[in-house]
């Protein structure tokens, strides 16, 4: 552990230490690897990945990561393996509110928590791709190819640089076509959860990174997964469009996958210093039921920065508290597991 407790850079960017609500130390105020103070209902309390993860990858940045999550928990078994595989998808269709952050992050803690998993880029903008290193200029085999062609999946889903158990199926600029040329495909509504289907990998979890929008792109994502994840900023507005978004998961549920439903909201960008985050925090919670995740993800310079060195957070600031609290909430998602429909709390 040593190598990461000397060489992090310090954390002055950060807006602030991590709020109490999100469980986990701030990470400049505990450099010594040690136990730390579990949730509640945490079982086992915490977690060696020394035990359940996969050799630390070669990269300096790899490893680097992998011994933060090996600091954070020290003590007992490791993070629960989901049965089957846990397709995540992860929407909303107001623009700008953490989707891609969040997929790239969450897939990437889970990886070096030794799970295998998945991220497909359903977003033209491509930007997943990007904060994952992985090359996807026009002529890279892509998830166009897949929806529009049927190629199938694994010719080109990629591994992601410096986390291993970790992938990534590109999207290029081409799909910004697909949502027109879907429309004339057959079955152009099952044409992802057909390629999974296929796709005959060992998978933990799947990410699927939605674009900004509610067309046949986000359809596709909700036929193929179970699981509808949906990061709300802490702002003015933040529950505005959510109406039509829940709509959109009750009828593809009702017409196309009755196994959808919306198992995780994430807070992102919470700025603790103001009364807004608070507050917004406060209606989120109050309005939907345990879906909640507790863990905010806080507002963060490293969050923001990491993507243009094509890095998620955790191997560009291992340490950062932008890096613990996505290590944590997905903690949160791997320990609670999938949750069955009927137990949801929310009104939709
Ligand atoms: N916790 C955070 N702290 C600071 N900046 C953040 C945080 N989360 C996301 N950002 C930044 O906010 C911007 C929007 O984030 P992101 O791209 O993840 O949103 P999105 O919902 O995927 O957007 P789009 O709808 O365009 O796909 C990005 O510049 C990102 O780096
Ligand atoms: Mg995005």
């Amino acid at each position: 552990m040593a190598g990461f407790d000397s060489t992090e850079p310090s954390h002055v960017e950060e807006s602030e230490p991590l709020r109490s609500d999100a469980n986990i130390a701030g990470p400049t105020a505990d450099p010594v690897p040690g136990p730390r103070t579990e949730p509640a209902d945490a079982p086992g309390g915490a977690v060696d990945i020394a035990h359940s993860a996969p050799a630390a990858a070669d990269a300096p940045v790899g490893r680097a990561a992998q011994q933060t999550v090996a600091a954070m928990y020290r003590a007992g078994g490791g993070l629960p393996r989901p049965e089957r595989t846990r397709i995540m998808i992860v929407a909303n269709q107001k623009g700008g509110v953490g989707k891609t952050t969040t997929t790239v992050n969450l897939a990437a803690s889970l990886a070096l928590h030794g799970a295998r998993v998945l991220v497909i880029d359903l977003d033209p903008q491509g930007n997943a791709s990007t904060a994952l290193g992985i090359d996807h200029h026009a002529e890279v085999p892509s998830i166009y190819d897949v929806l529009i062609d049927s190629r199938p999946l694994s010719e080109v889903v990629q591994p992601v640089r410096d986390i291993e158990g970790l992938f990534c199926a590109p999207a290029t600029i081409d799909l910004a076509g697909a949502e027109i040329e879907l429309v004339s495909v057959v079955a152009r509504e099952s044409r992802l959860q057909r390629a999974i289907s296929a796709y005959e990998q060992p998978l933990d979890y799947i990410f699927v990174d939605c674009p900004p929008s509610l067309g046949l792109l986000t359809v596709n994502a909700m036929v193929a997964g179970a699981e509808v994840v949906i990061p709300i900023q802490c702002e003015y507005y933040a529950l505005e469009g959510l109406g039509q978004l829940l709509r959109n998961v009750e009828l593809v549920r009702g017409h196309l996958n009755p196994e959808l439903h919306v198992s995780t909201i994430l807070l992102t960008m919470y700025d603790g210093r103001t009364r807004l985050a608070s507050q917004v925090a406060e209606e989120v919670r109050g309005h939907f039921g345990k879906e909640v995740l507790r863990t905010n993800i806080p507002r963060s310079v490293r969050i923001s920065e990491a993507p243009s060195y094509g890095q998620t957070v955790l191997t560009y600031d291992p340490g950062s508290s932008g890096s613990l609290s996505y290590l944590e909430a997905a903690r949160e998602i791997a320990l609670r597991g999938p949750i069955p429909r009927q137990h949801e709390g929310i009104h939709q």
